[in-house]
């Protein structure tokens, strides 16, 4: 019997777009000159193609065999596929550079809104679907084709992106789980960088990392590849 833990890496994708589309928006509202705005757009180009590829990848992997395996939830996949199309042109309109980056602040921040409550519906809608009609095996292997799909040089920078929207009790679990090698480089290596990028972007006073969630369940966090 599969559980949530067996959904850890899309939950954790999943929290970590939770916070960064509002943040974003704030800071793209009023760059702080040529250099501050470079950063941010670098971080709109990573973000949003992490998101295009999520929902890229749940529009092949889900929606075609939930149809086939739960048909009687077709209406409700129905639904969520139907929410991608609608944020779609939103990841255009805020990654449009010929487009002022401060213009590009409120799809920004409606796409915050939006993809908040598409997850709110995603995750109360598709996980149970996810963990009664797939086998542990098949969820692996689709992230691992997720991924090849990021290739070796992003896929760092998204793992530090995850850790960044994490509490400490759960980034601690997290790394746990991670073999030494991978956990050092994670920690005294790619997120060191991410932190100044991190800080670059959003300032000193932007909380890096989440507060403690002491209602939440708290999963562990499976970063092993
Ligand atoms: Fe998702
Ligand atoms: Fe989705």
């Amino acid at each position: 019997m599969l559980t949530l833990d067996d959904l850890l890496p899309i939950r954790l994708l999943h929290t970590a777009m939770r916070v960064e589309y509002g943040r974003l928006a704030a800071a793209a509202r009023a760059p702080r000159g040529a250099a501050h705005a470079a950063v941010i757009e670098e971080h709109i180009d990573l973000t949003l193609h992490v998101l295009h590829h999520h929902h890229t990848g749940e529009d092949t992997h889900f929606w075609p065999v939930l149809r086939e395996r739960a048909p009687e939830c077709a209406a409700a996949v129905d639904r969520l596929e139907a929410q991608h199309s609608l944020i779609e042109p939103l990841l255009a309109a805020a990654s449009d550079r010929k487009v002022a980056l401060a213009e590009r602040a409120d799809a920004l921040a409606e796409l915050h809104t939006l993809i908040n409550a598409h997850l709110d519906e995603e995750e109360a809608t598709l996980f149970p679907l996810l963990l009664e009609h797939y086998t542990k095996a098949e969820l692996e292997a689709i992230d691992e084709t997720m991924r090849q799909t990021f290739g070796r040089k992003m896929v760092p920078q998204i793992l530090c992106w995850m850790l960044s929207a994490l509490d400490p009790e759960v980034r601690a679990s997290s790394l746990a789980t991670l073999p030494l090698i991978p956990r050092t480089l994670l920690t005294r290596v790619w997120e060191p960088s991410y932190r100044r990028r991190f800080v670059r972007i959003y300032g000193p006073d932007v909380q890096y990392g989440a507060l403690p969630q002491p209602t939440q369940t708290k999963p562990g966090m499976s970063l092993a590849a």
